[in-house]
């Protein structure tokens, strides 16, 4: 292969290297920010509502309580009394997740559920659940501390967030009041048929239930693609632009000369023919005068001494000939090697 094709060669890898991984560390950066961004919003909704709920129990029932009324699972029924918090949390998150058209959801979750709609019901509330299941096993006995379970997956084609905080018995009523539904027949019924141990009884800070979020991420996604594929396309640009134009100076600057002081090393091996070929003709004139002056010596002829002159003559212009052959070369050699200098750099 020719320095033109290595050169090219060497570039095209570079180029494929460099666009390569750039792709590649654009695409995992992106993908790190979306699914930590995620995250975040998830953590927000949920902070979010267990302090809309505390708000609600702690200043609202609390409130109405002290009046003499409260809050009661047949509250519309009851004058005075308002929903549950539980409810309360259900009835914000139906009008949101009504409201925002996909943007994000949020639901109530638990094992024992007192609500039929708020079970554990697909592949994600089992596995979610054994997760916080598992760190209460482990030891988790605090209301702060648990960690929240999250996967991202594809549900209808849509890439998504799924994540579940633990909502745990943070104040004595939660306890007394659910303890009190786990005796209740029908509620004990509901277990049985869901093939739940029934009559829990809770401690404070026990595992309750759960806030699922779900978060998709494929418009964010989309734009951060629309940024990578920009971003890479004009590297694309720019690597040819900067790579045709490295070329043209490499071209110009080396690799022409490089080829043209090939040339002149082809015209010196002639001139240096021609030189050899001056040389050898002196050699044979001066053999002849040899055998002429050698003539002369036996015959003392003026023939002979005509001769010697035309010799004479024939060797100098052999001589001129083969100066004028050193004198070129020389020439061409002093062009060569000022050219060569260029090259690297020496002579301006
Ligand atoms: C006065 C009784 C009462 C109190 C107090 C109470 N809950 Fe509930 N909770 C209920 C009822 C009833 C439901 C079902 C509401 C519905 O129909 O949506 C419920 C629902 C829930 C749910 C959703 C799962 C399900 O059972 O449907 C969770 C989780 C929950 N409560 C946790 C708590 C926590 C944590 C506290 C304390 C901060 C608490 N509850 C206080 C009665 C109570």
């Amino acid at each position: 292969m020719g320095i033109r094709g290595k050169f090219r060669l060497l570039m095209a890898g570079f180029f494929l290297l460099i666009v390569g991984f750039s792709y590649f560390l654009i695409e995992r950066s992106n993908k790190q920010l979306i699914e930590l961004e995620a995250l975040r919003i998830a953590d927000i909704i949920s902070n979010q509502v267990l302090a809309d709920r505390a708000i609600y129990t702690g200043k609202v029932v609390q409130k109405l309580k002290a009046d003499g009324t409260g809050s009661d699972r047949h509250s519309a029924k009851k004058s005075g009394f308002i929903l549950l918090p539980a409810q309360f949390i259900r009835s914000v998150a139906d009008k949101v997740n009504e409201q925002n058209r996909g943007l994000y959801s949020y639901h109530l979750r638990s094992k024992w559920n007192l609500n039929e709609t708020q079970g554990l019901q697909d592949d994600f509330d089992s596995w979610a659940w054994q997760g916080l299941e598992a760190q209460e096993k482990s030891g988790q006995s605090s209301s702060s501390g648990w960690q929240s379970i999250y996967r991202f997956t594809e549900v209808n084609n849509q890439e998504v967030l799924q994540y579940y905080k633990a909502d745990t018995a943070s104040a004595q009523p939660c306890v007394s009041c659910h303890n009190a539904y786990e005796q209740n027949p029908d509620v004990k019924a509901m277990r049985v048929a869901a093939g739940v141990k029934p009559g829990k009884q809770w401690k404070l800070n026990e595992l309750m239930g759960a806030i699922r979020v779900e978060i998709p991420i494929n418009t964010v996604k989309a734009m951060a693609n629309d940024g990578r594929n920009t971003l890479v396309l004009s590297l694309i640009i720019l690597f040819i632009t900067g790579f045709a134009a490295m070329m043209v100076v490499i071209i110009k600057s080396i690799i022409n000369p490089i080829e043209s002081s090939m040339e002149d090393l082809t015209s010196f091996s002639k001139k240096i023919d021609s030189v050899v070929e001056c040389s050898r003709d002196l050699l044979k004139t001066a053999d002849e005068q040899v055998h002429i002056y050698e003539g002369a010596r036996t015959n003392k002829g003026k023939a002979s001494i005509n001769e010697l002159i035309k010799m004479a003559d024939r060797s100098a212009m052999s001589a001129e000939e083969s100066a004028a052959h050193c004198l070129e070369l020389k020439e061409s050699f002093a062009e060569s090697s000022s050219r060569f200098a260029k090259i690297i750099g020496l002579k301006k």
